[in-house]
């Protein structure tokens, strides 16, 4: 069930990422994604300066994060994963629009991401937030047999 906004502000909190934050963070990434990104990938998303967020629950437990690039007027969506047990609490919703809110802070107008198209929840987080499908990305995901293509989303700012 969705809480209301204030009381999902004073239960969850965002803060940037450091990187004492990533063997947490790791164990998220392993639960929740097929082919995770090991703590090296994220400690050097910190390290050369992207923007990294982490989701905590009473200021304490992690429960997602969101790492993105923002340049030249854009941003780009690099990971976005919430707890399978905090998901579908509008945690994904309030780390994409922090994003948003930080891409349009440095002057970005547009967003990018890219998405597995079999991931149904990702896609449809995306589209109510005013994602559009833009092209395709050929073999860019690992899977257990090859590689598969990915969906590539954009939103323009207003
Ligand atoms: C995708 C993900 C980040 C969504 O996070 P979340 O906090 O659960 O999403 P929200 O609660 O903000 O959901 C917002 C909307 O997204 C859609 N959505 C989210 N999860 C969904 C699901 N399992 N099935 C269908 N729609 C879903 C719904 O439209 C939902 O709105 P609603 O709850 O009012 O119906 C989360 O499922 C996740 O971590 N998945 C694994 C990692 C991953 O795939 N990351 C994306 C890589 S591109």
């Amino acid at each position: 069930m969705n809480a209301p906004n204030n009381q999902r502000k004073d239960r969850f909190q965002l803060s940037f990422m450091i990187p004492a934050d990533v063997p947490e963070v790791i164990q998220i990434e392993t639960a929740v994604q097929s082919h995770p990104w090991s703590p090296g990938i994220f400690q050097d998303c910190i390290r050369v300066g992207y923007t990294c967020w982490v989701c905590r629950e009473n200021n304490t437990t992690i429960v997602g994060y969101l790492i993105q690039s923002i340049a030249a007027e854009e941003m780009h969506i690099l990971n976005v994963c919430i707890h399978p047990d905090w998901q579908r609490m509008n945690l994904g919703t309030l780390l994409v629009q922090q994003a948003e809110e930080a891409g349009k802070k440095k002057n970005a107008n547009i967003s990018y991401l890219e998405v597995r198209p079999g991931n149904t929840p990702a896609i449809r987080l995306y589209q109510k937030l005013g994602y559009k499908k833009i092209g395709i990305r050929k073999n860019y995901y690992p899977t257990d047999s090859g590689r598969e293509d990915a969906i590539v989303m954009s939103k323009t700012f207003t």
